[in-house]
């Protein structure tokens, strides 16, 4: 149906041999989700599609999300947002550079993504890399006694809440009270088994975690900040540098990743402009609900 090529990295791989302006089939789907699953991160190489085309393709994932930033989402295309550097909003650097910490998308939300896709439409020459670290492997590598400890362990998440590392941008600001109370505290699983392969993965160590229940917030706070030392070494990290055409996808229960900072591109045609649509789902991909039922 295609070609998996994994990435000479801890965790990725590129789907090459696909047009996804074709009517994708149930079995297409399935080894879609079957590669994402076992690689944690796919890109899908050398598409092009549009607005209506990529949200057709974002539906068969899960359902999008319309995100709590709604000044930055796309106009007419409210399940989609344009990151990059080269709009008028990007100039502002808290929107350019809020995602330039290790987060999970939505993990602030009751119910957070299961997938984000970004596709990339402009590719900069130096920087706009992302980084994702691959959570499943990161557990597996705790030690047994830290494993059992934490298993059950409920995290509390608020937006921007985590504290930040060195050289980490603070994520985007909310702007409004309408936006604040949207997302009020809520609570996730510090382990979180995978809903549709059930292997067991860190979630969401950084961002929006900032307490655990039935921990004082000094340990609950030294505990956060080491696992997420321990999740972004090296040897779990994949850092993607973008070509044109290009349409990742990340599975949010195995994953964190973090942009890497970049100016503002001088025009369109600056060999550094960068643009990506993004499109965040939740919930299963459409081939996975049956079985899930
Ligand atoms: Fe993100």
């Amino acid at each position: 149906m295609f070609t998996v090529r994994p990435f000479d990295a801890p965790l990725g791989a590129a789907i090459e041999g696909i047009d996804l302006k074709s009517d994708l089939g149930d079995e297409l789907m399935r080894g879609l989700t079957a590669a994402l699953y076992d690689h944690r991160v796919i890109v899908i190489k050398a598409q092009s599609l549009d607005e209506d085309a990529y949200l057709k393709f974002g539906r068969q994932w899960g359902e999008p999300i319309p995100h709590v930033l709604d000044h930055m989402r796309m106009p007419g295309y409210p399940e989609m947002m344009c990151v990059g550097n080269t709009e008028e909003k990007d100039k502002t650097d808290s929107i350019r550079l809020g995602a330039a910490l290790w987060h999970t998308d939505q993990s602030y939300e009751q119910k957070p993504a299961s997938a984000t896709m970004l596709f990339a439409l402009m590719a900069p020459r130096l920087g706009g890399e992302t980084r994702f670290t691959d959570m499943a492997a990161a557990y597996e590598a705790l030690d047994t006694d830290l494993k059992e400890q934490i298993d059950g362990y409920l995290v509390s998440h608020l937006y921007g809440a985590a504290k930040l590392r060195e050289g980490e941008f603070i994520a985007s600001p909310l702007i409004n009270q309408s936006q604040t109370n949207h997302i009020p505290t809520c609570k996730h699983p510090l382990v979180l088994r995978h809903p549709v392969v059930g292997r067991k993965a860190l979630y969401a160590v950084a961002q929006s975690a900032f307490a655990i229940e039935g921990l004082g917030d000094d340990e609950a706070g030294q505990l956060l900040w080491d696992l997420r030392e321990h999740c972004i070494q090296d040897r779990f990290v994949y850092r993607h540098k973008y070509e044109i055409g290009d349409l990742v996808i990340f599975d949010s229960y195995s994953t964190m990743h973090a942009a890497t900072p970049i100016a503002v591109a001088e025009s369109l045609k600056d060999e550094n402009a960068r643009l990506n649509w993004r499109i965040s789902v939740r919930g299963l991909p459409q081939v996975h609900r049956e079985a899930a039922a």
